[in-house]
Order: C-alpha cells, then sequence, then structure tokens
C-alpha cells in the first residue's frame, strides 16, 4: 500500500519543475504499446519518455487474473523506480485485468486504456460493429460495463485475436499466412453488416494495412491511441506534471523483458525511432519469472 503524493492530488495544478521534467512511463505485454507511444510522440512532443515491453511473458491475452495482476504489478513497481511521473499502462488486457491494483499501489497516475466501444457506438451506422480484442479483455466485467453504459443498442461481434499478438511480437504484421487469420476473423463481421471494427488491443493498430486490404472501406477502423495520449495530457495537466514547453526531450528509452531485437526492429520499422533497447533481467525463485529487477544495456 501507498501514499499519493500531495502534488498528484490538487486540480488544476500548477506546474511541478522537478517532477515535470521526468519521463511518463509506457508499459504493455509487448509490442502494441508503441501504438500508444506513437500517439503521445505527436500529441504532446515535449516529454520524456519510458517505454517497457514485457515481450518475455506476452501474450497476456490468454492468462488467467492473478498472472496478469502479478506481472504488471511487478513491471509498475519497476517503472516507478526509473523516476517516472505517469503511467499509461498501454494493454487492453493489463487495464481490464490490473489497473484498480496498480492505481492502489502506485504512488503516481495511471492511465488506462479500453476498446472504443464508445466511438463505434458514436460512428456506426448500421448498429452492428465488430469487435477484435483479447479473450481476457472480451470476458472482462469492464468490457461488459463498457457495452452497457454506452452502446447497449448496438449488435457487437466480438472476435478474440487468437495468433495475432503472437505474430506481431514477432515482427510478422502483413504475411500471407496472417492475412488469411485475420480474413477469418473479419468475413464473419463484414456477413453480420457491421460497418465498423473496434481495434480493442494496442497490438492491432499495427496491422491496419492488412485488414484494410481485406475490407477497404466497408468498415470504419477504431483505434483509440491519439485518445489515450490525450487523455494522458489532461492528467499531466491536471497534476501539474507538463513538461516545460519547448524543452526539447531526450529520445524515447527503450525496454524489454525478452532479447529486445523485435521491439528495435518494429519501432525502427513503424516509428522510424532506431535506437538501442535496455534488457531488463527476470529475478525470482528458480523456476519463477515473475519479478523484474534492473537492467543491463543491450544493443539488441
Ligand atoms: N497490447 C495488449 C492489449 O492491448 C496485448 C495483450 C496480450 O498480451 O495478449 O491487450
Amino acid at each position: 500500500m501507498t501514499t499519493t503524493p500531495t502534488s498528484f492530488e490538487s486540480s488544476p495544478a500548477d506546474t511541478v519543475p522537478d517532477l515535470a521534467a521526468a519521463p511518463v512511463g509506457i508499459f504493455d505485454s509487448g509490442l502494441g504499446g508503441l501504438s500508444v507511444l506513437r500517439a503521445v510522440r505527436t500529441v504532446l512532443p515535449g516529454e520524456s519518455l519510458l517505454y517497457v515491453a514485457d515481450s518475455r511473458h506476452a501474450p497476456y491475452g490468454e492468462r488467467d487474473h492473478a498472472y496478469i495482476v502479478e506481472r504488471t504489478l511487478a513491471m509498475g513497481d519497476w517503472i516507478v523506480s526509473q523516476g517516472t511521473k505517469a503511467l499509461v499502462v498501454a494493454c487492453n488486457t493489463a487495464t481490464a485485468e490490473s489497473i484498480a491494483a496498480l492505481r492502489e499501489r502506485l504512488p503516481i497516475p495511471v492511465v488506462g486504456v479500453e476498446p472504443g466501444i464508445k466511438p463505434a457506438a458514436a460512428q456506426s451506422k448500421t448498429r452492428v460493429a465488430g469487435v477484435l480484442a483479447t479473450h481476457v479483455t472480451l470476458k472482462s466485467e469492464r468490457f461488459r460495463q463498457l457495452v452497457e453504459r454506452h452502446a447497449a443498442d448496438c449488435r457487437f461481434i466480438c472476435q478474440p485475436g487468437h495468433g495475432l499478438v503472437e505474430a506481431i511480437e514477432r515482427c510478422d504484421i502483413d504475411s500471407p499466412a496472417l492475412s488469411r487469420l485475420l480474413e477469418g476473423y473479419i468475413e464473419p463481421m463484414l456477413e453480420a453488416g457491421a460497418d465498423t471494427l473496434v481495434l480493442g488491443c494496442t497490438h492491432y493498430p499495427f496491422l491496419d494495412t492488412a485488414i484494410r486490404r481485406i475490407v477497404g472501406d466497408r468498415l470504419t477502423l477504431i483505434d483509440t491511441s491519439v485518445a489515450i495520449a490525450r487523455q494522458l495530457e489532461r492528467i499531466l495537466d491536471t497534476h501539474g506534471l507538463r513538461a516545460v514547453q519547448g524543452t526539447a526531450p531526450a529520445a524515447p528509452r527503450l525496454c524489454s523483458t525478452s532479447d529486445g531485437a523485435h521491439l528495435r526492429q518494429l519501432a525502427q520499422a513503424l516509428l522510424s525511432l532506431d535506437l538501442p533497447v535496455e534488457q531488463l533481467q527476470p529475478v525470482g525463485a528458480p523456476g519463477s519469472e515473475r519479478g523484474v529487477a534492473g537492467h543491463a544495456p543491450k544493443a539488441a
């Protein structure tokens, strides 16, 4: 149990200079959060960023609740230990299972993500929309409440994206096998009359080109990464934590619990970021790889 510093409690707040210069942590089970990092860099170009991928343990989307909470808390603790001023949990699955535990534990503001059900309901004319997300996200209580609250008059064709996170983790975003997998998931949505597709996992925006090839302009794709960046902006402003305007931040710091090679490759290919990746060392009892501590610089 941790306490929240006073500086995070006032609203709106004056800028707190030392804290404002600190980095924002962005965390995902793997590489998908890069889609959020991309949006944050566009919306908040003055912010220093620390990106952490738990790729050694991805995907989370078919794990049990206890596993996801344990991993997320371990990663959250490490990210706080790096002097971050706020955390974006750039993972729908981790948000669905553990955002409350994270907020309880961490002494910094935590921004979560959720599938874009609300924008889908606002845009769909047929009132039928597809949702691609992980199995865990789709069966979560948060997802059920989201639909009930914002889209009770819509019909959602919910499809777990089995195999998609794994493909993106190995930097496959456009192979024939991946296209066949996507077709199998999306064709039934089109047949059901969907005009909108919610990308309910932060990995999936990187499949944009492959999905477009299948659906053309028959589906509006809902990607919430810019909305997440705007939410982060509001939270930083509320707590007086926005970086001083006009300061040029260092390049994002990229970290991974795996060897980092694919993180480096995808950041380069999709974000034009050619950066080394630091490898986090797993710790814990023999056989347990759930904790993280420290890091060793690695030119992946
Ligand atoms: N990017 C994560 C999400 O948004 C992927 C989850 C997973 O690791 O399965 O849900």
